[in-house]
């Protein structure tokens, strides 16, 4: 919770972050990215997108002990070259499986981790180096954990914001009664954040994340583990506030429902890799596709025999090309072909975003 609520409120950075304030930020520590930074938030910023990403890269080294006294080192990239836009008032869907890389990049993108390589703008804000006038402007939810106060009554958490922020009393006061009436909170103030429901301290979460009034929402699986109820409230908010007031809203999931019900673009990453950034139509076409397997045979022979749903779509002397279903293994229709088919070699070919999806949609199909 510490890393969370530092990266939000920069309540942990010896409170210098927090007491002194946005413009106390650009002054302070940070002064000297005020000299060159200022060029590029200037003039460049013009015609540059709300959120830029160029090359973005993020490398873990991580140590794992093998034996007494043995420590292997490795090094895990968990975000791999990521370039993206996105432009204010845009509902961007960021999806992939797990450790794909999501959380990683939402991280660089407050500011709580460095990227290793690459350019990374918000709001015209490098966010690792100046995270704290940052925070004032964006809005942060972690759906797995939670930047609430355990132990104190909701309404106690969100007072804490207010002078943490230091929100104007009139707007808190106003942002306030809007988001817990829009999230149905007014049972729930008085409660301890530790008896609240998942999915109520969810909404109580998002409620905290736009206390300040926001320009961008990043949401990192802002609905894993909610009942249906609960999900549906928290989308049903998510819309509203994209549409009426036109918050920049980046959000994070595993779940391709949430996606579906909120967001025209949708990015895939995978392997740290951005694999697929465009329409969600085309998504599902993806999602739909095939695999191919090509084999090639010791000599020229008629259409191969395969189970269906695969069939030969191609044959061109001895090579053959099979079409099957991106969400089925491969290995049955390799060890059927080997076993009654000369088989000199084969590959399988498939487009990453496919697999990427595929998987997405096998995981929801067992879900
Ligand atoms: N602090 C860390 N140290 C080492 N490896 C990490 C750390 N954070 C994340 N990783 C690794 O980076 C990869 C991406 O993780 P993450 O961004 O959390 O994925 P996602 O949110 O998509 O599930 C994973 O392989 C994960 O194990
Ligand atoms: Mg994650």
């Amino acid at each position: 919770m510490a890393g969370v609520d530092s990266g939000l409120t920069g309540a942990d950075d010896g409170s210098t972050g927090a007491d002194s304030g946005p413009a106390g930020a650009e002054s302070g520590p940070a002064g000297a990215e005020s000299g060159p930074a200022g060029a590029e938030s200037g003039p460049a910023a013009v015609d540059s997108a709300f959120i830029e990403l160029d090359g973005v890269e993020k490398v873990f080294d991580v140590r794992k002990k093998t034996g007494f006294m043995k420590r292997e080192r490795r090094q895990v990239r968990a975000v791999d070259s990521i370039s993206f836009r996105v432009e204010r008032g845009e509902m961007v869907g960021y999806i992939g499986p797990n450790g794909a890389g999501k959380s990683t990049t939402i991280k660089m993108l407050t500011g709580i981790l460095t990227p290793s390589a690459g350019r990374l703008r918000v709001a015209g804000i490098d966010p690792s180096r100046d995270r704290t006038r940052l925070a004032h402007r964006i809005g942060v939810v972690f759906g797995q954990r939670t930047t609430l106060w355990w132990d104190l009554p909701l309404v106690d958490s969100y007072r804490l914001m207010h002078r943490m922020y230091r929100i104007p009393d009139a707007r808190y006061r106003e942002n306030l009664d809007r988001l817990v009436e829009l999230l149905d909170l007014g049972d729930l103030l008085d409660v301890p954040v530790r008896q609240l429901s998942l999915g109520q301290r969810m909404r109580g979460d998002i409620a905290a994340a736009l206390l300040h009034d926001p320009e961008v929402l990043y949401l990192d699986e802002p609905t894993i583990g909610l009942d249906v109820v609960s999900k549906s409230k928290v989308r049903e908010f998510l819309r509203e506030l994209n549409t009426e007031r036109g918050t920049t809203v980046l959000l994070t999931t595993h779940d391709l429902q949430d996606i579906e019900q909120l967001c025209k673009r949708v990015m895939v990453i995978d392997h740290g890799r951005l694999m697929y950034d465009g329409p969600l139509a085309g998504l599902h076409e993806a999602g739909e596709s095939e695999r191919t397997l090509v084999v090639d045979l010791e000599r020229e022979l008629p259409p191969i025999d395969a189970p269906a749903p695969a069939r030969v779509v191609r044959v061109d002397g001895p090579r053959q090309w099979l079409a099957f279903p991106a969400s089925e293994s491969a290995a049955p229709l390799v060890a059927r072909i080997a076993a009654e088919y000369p088989l000199v070699d084969l590959s399988v070919r498939e487009p990453d975003i496919e697999a990427v999806i595929a998987k997405m949609y096998a995981e929801r199909a067992t879900a």
